[in-house]
């Protein structure tokens, strides 16, 4: 049984405040952070980029990742069914489950694609534990990339382990299998990345990777750019498929909700800036392009390993840390899917190895889409122009999932639940903090996010 709190049967909950930041940061901070944030920036021309993504998170993601948590800790159960309960509170209508059953068939599109990149970063870690990368030449790099995207059965081989791992993890009860795994990765992870934030300050080209990710460029802001602006602030939250609500509702009475808020947003972004001050700098003073797509952080991050003493030992560390930062993010889109399959009597077991399959056999399209599929473009006599079956996966569920989720979100907690009840289970007192917040989760957020679908279908 998954309750762990001491009495049989009892709903689980995390043992401490401080574990249940850690595991929820580890949620947050995963590829999302270190390959997502620096292939997409890249991808859109850095500075106004990152500036609309920083708006999108303070006023769009974050607050919805402060209403997820909160939808979950009052309705305490899986998402489609604390959806229910929470409507119910209100006494609305609506079919509030739908919203948690959208999220759920999120969570494992993102899987069928996280897999696979995560597949890419255990491999690197072994090629490194071999000697990898020692002496190697900028060629060899992008050729380990090359030829890792052109063997399908390889790929599938490692993104069945790792959801093998996340399985295994997601099976024992909450205490052992979560919370042991986020607090051992998490502080490793983040003392790994500032030492190479510093050392590929020392050898790329810091100056014009600052200039690109903060300054001001000639830019056109297409709808486009708006869309996976959003979208990537709402991914590196790990806001929109109900992962949060889960482990919100293990959030034990004493989490001060707002606070923990502020502490998970402030790792997260933190995680990316220094991505993006490890990785950027390399891209300058290689033959790498910034807009090199999915495999920018593969191969860049390997150049400075050729170099330093000592350098395979740190990149077996640094692709590990990737893989592990990975997997707590990889074992909270599991969660939701395993509590909900509970509730229909399922051991987590079965329900984590079942939900890992699924996902290991949806990787397969991600997979061809590196490898026989990379000229394919599954819906271009749709208007998906260039796109392949990946591109449509990851942009779909950023750009779409999560951001329609979100909407719901704020509609939930600003307009159906009542101001006292909200406030009452955040808990916060009607000062200027929560007068603040309520107001963007009323105004703002919903308006945004509408006026981005508006703008993405007529502008
Ligand atoms: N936030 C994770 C990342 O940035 O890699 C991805 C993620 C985790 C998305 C958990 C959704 C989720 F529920």
């Amino acid at each position: 049984m998954a309750g762990s709190d001491g009495a049989k049967g009892a709903y689980p909950s995390f043992s401490s405040r401080i574990a249940f930041i850690i595991v929820t940061a580890g949620s947050a901070v995963g590829l999302g952070n270190v390959w997502g944030f620096t292939y997409v920036a890249g991808q859109n021309g850095g500075g106004g980029f990152v500036l609309i993504y920083l708006l999108a998170l303070a006023f769009v993601a974050a607050p919805a990742f402060m209403a997820e948590l909160l939808i979950g800790r009052m309705g305490k159960a899986s998402p489609p069914t604390a959806f229910t309960k929470v409507g119910q509170m209100a006494n609305s209508r609506f079919p509030w489950a739908s919203v948690g059953w959208m999220g759920l068939m999120g969570t494992i599109l993102v899987l069928s694609f996280y897999a696979v990149i995560a597949g890419q970063a255990l491999y690197y870690g072994l090629v490194a534990a071999e000697g990898g990368f020692a002496g190697w030449t900028e060629a060899q790099i992008t050729g380990l990339d090359a030829g890792f995207r052109a063997a399908p059965g390889w790929m599938l081989f490692w993104a069945a382990l790792f959801m093998a791992l996340t399985a295994v993890i997601v099976s024992f009860d909450i205490r052992t299998g979560l919370e042991k795994a986020g607090k051992v990765m998490m502080p490793a992870l983040l003392l790994i990345l500032l030492g190479l934030m510093v050392y590929a300050g020392q050898t790329g080209d810091m100056a014009q990777a600052v200039d690109f990710l903060f300054g001001f460029h000639q830019m056109t802001l297409t709808p486009r750019l708006f869309l996976e602006a959003v979208g990537q602030a709402f991914f590196t939250l790990g806001v929109g498929v109900g992962g949060i609500m889960t482990y919100g509702s293990y959030m034990g009475r004493d989490v001060n909700l707002p606070r923990a808020t502020l502490w998970i947003v402030a790792m997260d972004l933190f995680v990316a800036l220094a991505a993006g001050l490890a990785i950027f700098p390399l891209v300058f003073s290689s033959g790498v392009s910034a807009a090199a797509g999915p495999g920018l952080v593969f191969m860049t991050l390997p150049l400075i390993f050729t170099e330093i003493p000592g350098g395979a030992v740190v990149a077996f560390v640094f692709f590990l840390l990737l893989a592990f930062a990975a997997i707590t993010s990889s074992i909270s889109l599991l969660s939701p899917t395993v509590a909900r399959l509970e509730e229909a009597g399922w051991s987590r077991r079965k329900g984590a190895f079942t939900m890992a399959a699924l996902a290991v056999v949806i990787s397969l399209f991600t997979i061809m889409s590196f490898a026989g599929w990379r000229d394919f473009y599954p819906l271009e006599a749709l208007g998906f122009e260039g796109m392949t079956a990946f591109d449509l996966i990851r942009e779909g569920v950023s750009n779409f999932v999560l951001p329609v989720s979100g909407f719901a979100y704020a509609v939930l907690v600003g307009w159906v639940l009542s101001r006292p009840s909200v406030r009452e289970a955040l808990p916060m007192q009607e000062g200027m903090g929560f007068k603040l917040w309520y107001a963007i989760i009323r105004y703002i957020t919903p308006l945004a996010i509408a006026a981005l679908f508006v703008n993405a279908v007529f502008g």
